[in-house]
């Protein structure tokens, strides 16, 4: 089978080898993945983000700095960003930066509309001074959509929306790189803009709060049972690996083709791995012996959107992505990176050795 018809197909290695790129959030959960991954294909990577979000942190453990232009740095302060920006010469730009949590934007909205709508108008307009780069990816969310709670997948063109602080935050950011797109990159060889929208996802080297498996892996690892709030909610799996290859093929796709593919993407899960979160426990546990697990659903839970499924028609056709890593894939690679952490290895050579594994470069 060619790359090009691979219902499963990897990045170009050759495209991105010396290839400049851009990233902000490379000091988050899938900012350090990428960079990672973008560093073992080759490319020169400028990392622009404020402080890890959590203690422990993937970056650090994995040691992203090493042979990445790493800068410190605020999406929400235009004048560093185009610096900082102008200075990187991209020819790529992958936008990941935000506040990332849901019930974090409950206690802190101000904070997360400033990071996540400004820091997205800032970025585009930091891009409006750079005239190297073809190709930008800015990453906002499944929960960008209105969420109308019915049963079929959601496509690229439905309404933006969002209940709550966050997940608003994400379809406002959705509707300024649109505007922003149409407004100021329309011209022959301006940069190529696209957003993609993934959900919930699971990997080692995740220590957010309130997300299951960091819950999970938290809690086992120090001998204490997991608290289950919500074991019967539905939610979209995948493993970290499997948006960011929609993400780098996008903007492969995006420098080939750029007005075929300057626009928004779904990359969700196939639809036999959105499941319940009881069941993803169970599946957390049969990897990890003696975990406990309580059940303990509050009356008083914030709201927070019931399960939205995304239709990933358009990335399966027009970029042959599709899920590689399925669910018990995904949750057994997890498992297996903390397990390592716990017993202390080089978990820059674990998450390398789980991303060559993905690529099928390694085991
Ligand atoms: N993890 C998920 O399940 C998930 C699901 C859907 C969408 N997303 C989106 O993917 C992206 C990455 O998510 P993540 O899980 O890696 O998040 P994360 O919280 O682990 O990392 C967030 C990153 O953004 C940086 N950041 C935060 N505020 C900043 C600011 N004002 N200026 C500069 N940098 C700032 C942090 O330093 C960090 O590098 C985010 O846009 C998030 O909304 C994540």
């Amino acid at each position: 089978m060619s790359a090009a018809t691979d219902p499963q197909r990897m990045p170009d290695a050759a495209f991105w080898r010396g290839r400049r790129v851009f990233l902000t959030g490379h000091t988050g959960f899938k900012g350090a993945w990428l960079t990672l991954w973008l560093q073992s294909m080759g490319a020169e990577v400028t990392g622009y983000s404020l402080a890890p979000p959590s203690d422990p942190n993937l970056f650090t453990l994995a040691r992203v700095a090493e042979g990445i232009t790493h800068l410190s740095g605020d999406v929400r302060q235009l004048d560093a960003l185009r610096t900082a920006m102008i200075a990187a010469r991209p020819d790529v730009v992958l936008h990941l930066a935000a506040q990332s949590l849901v019930r974090r934007s409950y206690a802190e909205p101000v904070d997360t509309y400033a990071t996540n709508v400004m820091g997205t108008v800032n970025l585009l307009e930091a891009l409006r001074s750079v005239d190297s780069a073809r190709a930008a990816v800015l990453v906002t969310s499944d929960k960008c959509y209105e969420n109308r709670e019915w049963i079929w997948g959601y496509r690229e063109h439905d309404a933006m929306g969002g209940h709550d602080p966050y997940s608003n935050s994400k379809g406002c950011a959705e509707l300024v790189t649109s505007a922003m797109r149409r407004s100021f990159f329309g011209q022959p060889g301006a940069c190529a803009i696209a957003s993609a929208r993934a959900g919930n996802v699971i990997g080692g080297g995740d220590w957010a709060q309130d997300r299951l498996l960091p819950d999970a892996m938290r809690a086992f690892s120090r001998g204490e049972a997991l608290v289950v709030r919500s074991p019967g909610a539905i939610r979209p799996w995948q493993h970290v690996v499997e948006p960011l290859r929609g993400y780098l093929l996008l903007a492969e796709a995006l420098e080939r083709e750029p007005a075929a593919h300057a626009d928004g993407w779904n990359f969700g899960p196939e639809d036999a791995d959105c499941r319940s979160v009881r069941e993803v426990v169970d599946l957390t546990q049969s990897h990890w012996a003696g975990a406990q697990v309580i059940y303990d659903p509050p009356p008083d839970a914030p709201h927070e959107a019931h399960f939205l499924k995304l239709d990933c028609t358009r990335a399966h056709t027009a970029l042959n992505w599709q899920p590689r890593w399925r669910l018990a894939d995904g949750v057994a690679r997890t498992v297996e990176w903390y397990l390592a952490h716990a017993a202390g290895a080089d978990m820059r050579d674990v998450t390398l050795g789980q991303l060559a594994a993905y690529r099928g470069t390694g085991s």
